[in-house]
This record gives C-alpha cells, sequence and structure tokens, in this order.
C-alpha cells in the first residue's frame, strides 16, 4: 500500500495573495467551492492577515461575512487559517484576552485549523493563541519560520519543534515564506523532527515556489517522513506563489507515495482559476519564473520589486543593489531574524535607510523596538552597538519578557472606540476589525453598506464594476509606510506585508 501525502490547497489565501496582490474576490472563489470541497483536500487554506486587509482596504467586503460564506459552501473539508500569534491578523502585539476573543470568533465563524506563527520564532509569542485554540476545540498548528542563517541550524529547529511539541500543539509546520528550503535540507529537518518528536507529531510543509528548488524539496520531505504539503492549483501557481498541486500529485507516481486528491475534480478547479485570473492581469505580479537571487537577500519576490520603486520615488532607484547588499547585514545585527511579516518590513525599511542616509543614521521606531525586544527575544545575539543606539533613539530600556505581558487589559477599550465609529454593528467581529486595522475600519464600517467591490475586469471589455481605490504595489496589501525627517528634508518609505 501506498503511503498517503495529506495536501492543503492555497488557491483561497496565499495563491493570490502571492500573485494577484490578495484582490481575488469572493464571486470569483465561489463558483470553485463545490469542486474544491469534494476533492479530498486534508484542509483549505481561506483566511489570514493580508486576506482580511485587503478585504476591507480594496474589496469593500466584510472578511468575517466571507469567512462564513467559505463555511457555507465549503462543509466537508476543514478550513484553516494562518494566525499571527500575538500580532493575531494586525502588525502590533495584543493582550492576551484579545488573543482569545479573536481565536474563538474565528472558530464560531468558521476556522477549524488554525496555523500559528510568529516572525521571530519567538515561542512565547504563540502561547496565547495555542491555549485559546486548544481551549474551544480547535486544531493548534505551531509552526516554525523558516530561514538560513550562520546560527540556523537543523539542530535549533528540532528544539523549536520539541518545545512546541511540549506546548500541546496538534501538528507542526515548517513554514518557508521565501522558497529557501533546498532539498537536502527539506530532508534532514523532516527526518530530525521526526526523530525527535515521534511518528505521531503531524508535520506539514509550506513552501513558496520563487527559487526554482522547492517541488524537489517537497519531494525529499515525503521521502524523510512529511504528513502533509501545501500546492496551489496550477492557474494560481509558480513565480511568487507555490508548487502546483496537479505536479506534486503526479511527481510521486511510482514512488510508493499517493494522496486522496481526486485529479479530475483539481482540473475542473484549474479551469475555473484560469478563467478568473485573467480578470485581474492588472495586479499581476511582476515576479514571473525564478529568482535565486533570494538565497541571498532573502527578501522575497514580491517585497523586492516594491522596495524598488519607493526608492525610486526618492530618486535613488540606481541603488537597489546596494540595499539587497545591506539587508544580511542589518539582519546580522538583529540577531538573525527571519524575514515575514513584521520583521520583513522592519527590516527592509532599515535597509533603505542605511542606504540613504548613512547605517543606523536614523532609526525607525519599529527598529529600535526589535533591537529593545519589544516584539520578543531574536534567535541569536544582537549587534551591542546597535542596541545602544535603539536605546538612544527610543528612550526606552530594552525589555526580556514575554512582550504582551506589558499591555494592559485593551478589549473594553477598544469595544468602546469601535462602537463610536458610523457604520460599526457591534458585533466581536467589528470590535476586532477595528482592534486590528484601526486605520482602514473607520472607511469600512462608513461604506459597507455599498457592498462588496469586485476589482475583476472583464478581459474583452476592459471594464470592471469599480475601479481600484488605490495603485496596487506588487503583490502585497496593506503597505507600511514610515516617515523620516532629517535636516529638514522629508523621507517616506513603504514596505509591505508578506508571509
Ligand atoms: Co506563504
Amino acid at each position: 500500500m501506498d503511503r498517503i501525502i495529506d495536501i492543503t490547497e492555497l488557491a483561497l489565501r496565499d495563491a493570490h495573495q502571492s500573485l494577484i496582490a490578495t484582490r481575488l474576490g469572493i464571486d470569483d472563489m465561489a463558483g470553485a467551492c463545490a469542486e474544491l470541497d469534494e476533492a479530498g483536500y486534508w484542509s483549505l487554506e481561506c483566511w489570514g492577515g493580508a486576506t482580511y486587509d485587503a478585504c476591507i482596504r480594496y474589496l469593500n467586503e466584510d472578511p468575517w461575512e466571507r469567512l462564513r460564506t467559505f463555511k457555507r459552501l465549503l462543509p466537508k473539508t476543514p478550513l484553516q487559517m494562518l494566525l499571527r500569534g500575538q500580532n493575531l491578523l494586525g502588525y502590533r502585539h495584543y493582550q492576551d484576552e484579545v488573543v482569545e476573543r479573536f481565536c474563538q470568533k474565528s472558530a464560531e465563524n468558521g476556522i477549524d485549523i488554525f496555523r500559528i506563527f510568529d516572525a521571530l520564532n519567538d515561542l512565547r509569542n504563540i502561547e496565547s493563541s495555542v491555549r485559546a485554540v486548544k481551549k474551544i476545540g480547535k486544531h493548534a498548528q505551531g509552526t516554525i519560520s523558516y530561514t538560513v542563517s550562520p546560527i540556523h541550524t537543523t539542530e535549533l529547529f528540532v528544539d523549536q519543534a520539541r518545545r512546541l511539541q511540549d506546548m500541546g500543539i496538534d501538528s507542526l509546520c515548517i513554514k518557508d515564506m521565501a522558497a529557501l528550503i533546498k532539498p537536502q535540507a527539506a530532508y534532514d529537518l523532516v527526518k530530525g523532527i521526526k526523530a525527535a518528536c515521534g511518528p505521531e507529531l503531524r508535520l506539514h510543509l509550506h513552501v513558496h515556489a520563487t527559487t526554482g528548488v522547492t517541488l524537489v524539496s517537497l519531494m525529499k520531505a515525503v521521502e524523510a517522513g512529511v504528513d502533509c504539503v501545501d500546492t496551489a492549483i496550477s492557474s494560481m501557481s509558480l513565480g511568487p506563489g507555490h508548487n502546483p498541486t496537479e505536479s506534486f500529485m503526479e511527481m510521486l507516481e511510482g514512488t510508493g507515495f499517493t494522496t486522496r486528491v481526486d485529479l479530475e475534480r483539481v482540473l475542473r478547479v484549474k479551469s475555473h482559476f484560469m478563467k478568473m485570473l485573467g480578470r485581474y492581469s492588472e495586479f499581476l505580479s511582476q515576479v514571473t519564473g525564478v529568482d535565486t537571487e533570494i538565497f541571498k537577500s532573502q527578501i522575497p519576490g514580491g517585497m523586492l520589486s516594491n522596495m524598488e520603486s519607493q526608492l525610486k520615488q526618492q530618486g535613488a532607484g540606481d541603488r537597489m543593489k546596494e540595499v539587497l547588499e545591506e539587508i544580511p547585514l542589518v539582519r546580522r545585527d538583529t540577531g538573525y531574524v527571519p524575514l515575514v511579516t513584521p520583521s520583513s518590513q522592519i527590516v527592509g525599511t532599515q535597509a533603505v535607510l542605511n542606504v540613504l542616509m548613512g547605517r543606523y543614521k536614523v532609526l525607525t521606531g519599529e527598529f529600535a523596538d526589535l533591537m529593545l525586544g519589544y516584539y520578543g527575544a531574536v534567535p541569536g545575539e544582537k549587534n551591542p552597538e546597535v542596541v545602544k543606539m535603539a536605546y538612544e533613539h527610543a528612550r526606552k530600556e530594552p525589555i526580556t519578557c514575554r512582550p504582551a505581558e506589558l499591555l494592559k487589559p485593551e478589549w473594553e477599550k477598544l469595544r468602546a472606540e469601535a462602537l463610536t465609529l458610523t457604520g460599526c454593528n457591534g458585533t466581536d467581529e467589528d470590535v476586532l476589525t477595528y482592534a486590528m486595522f484601526p486605520q482602514v475600519a473607520p472607511k469600512f464600517f462608513a461604506t459597507r453598506h455599498e457592498g462588496v467591490r469586485n476589482l475583476g475586469k472583464d478581459p474583452d471589455t476592459g471594464e470592471s464594476e469599480t475601479q481600484p481605490a488605490e495603485g496596487h504595489q506588487g503583490v502585497i496589501t496593506g503597505p507600511i509606510t514610515y516617515s523620516v525627517t532629517l535636516s529638514g528634508r522629508q523621507h517616506k518609505v513603504t514596505v509591505a506585508p508578506y508571509q
């Protein structure tokens, strides 16, 4: 008997986030749901920070309503979300009660599996979410944010896996957001984790396709004992996205491994999204094909094109190469943090500032916070000189506790603030939307009654129901802009999330 390898399909979340800036409208997904639900996937990833953000920022769509729609259309297959631990789907740490309420509401509205990660791999930032998910009887998947550095050995990741297992997770995911995991590394890591944690701990592997090596990494992970892999339907795959589901399935022939997924149904899903994708050509990522230079900078493709356009706006378009060389140095000074939201933006922005204004002449508040421990503990040793500069800049003491310990109960305050907003419906779901996106939520609440905006265009006439409200940037949504004034000149640097 062939051993079964499970598949998580990414079409409804990460795939369109990576390829068309998270703009896929619910109308354009609904038609594929019946086939997706019957196809035999282990889970369907359909919710996360960028989809939530894009819903309220661009699509005038209530993300909670989207989730309920998915649950209605996909009653059989477990629904999965990506959760940034203590940051929830936002960009700061939230107090534990807010974390608990968020998990509870997400479960009530349809989420079955919570994939929980922390950008720094500080497991203390994952604990509250895991506890909250366990409390409501849902599946808590612990996550290792994969990265490559002189200190990130297989042993270090295996130790992390063991600590997550001790925390009581239901399964574990190795999350390689920038396509850095090479085949042999994948094999060694899966073998190492299985040996240390036992075969009973389910192990999943999430990889992107950007560097061109990771379909082989998936095969090596299968040989080493991985239980489930993440792929995307072929018509929404590759480039900065993921490996194609059908290719993964075909690749297993004759290997002693197989899947439960029905290829006929998958091919119908493929045709559906092939038609849909054409409607979003204006949002299509410019990063296509393969990019192996990411192995050096570790900056994912989508973020790269965004930084490039920002540098151009500063009249410094020719300095991209310097920025790319600066990023690894800044990352070393932080103690080799993995680069994923929000650490990718923080390190990327600081590298831009270092190139434009001189190394550490100007620090962003976020970078200072990172150096002073306000995002959590970093994997390695921080450069003490830079920590000192961060202290002088921010005038805050460095901390070593779990950052959320410093937060006072905030739910009632957030609730009171949300209730003053025009159009807020008073539900906990709306309070959470305001809590996580305080800048975007007021406008969304006020316009929600106008209904969902679909940004897809008819490929023949080029017409869409509504024009996009704001320009898009690469494959990313929710850009963060930093303003820095130096010698009377204002510099704006915008870097956007990627996960
Ligand atoms: Co991803």
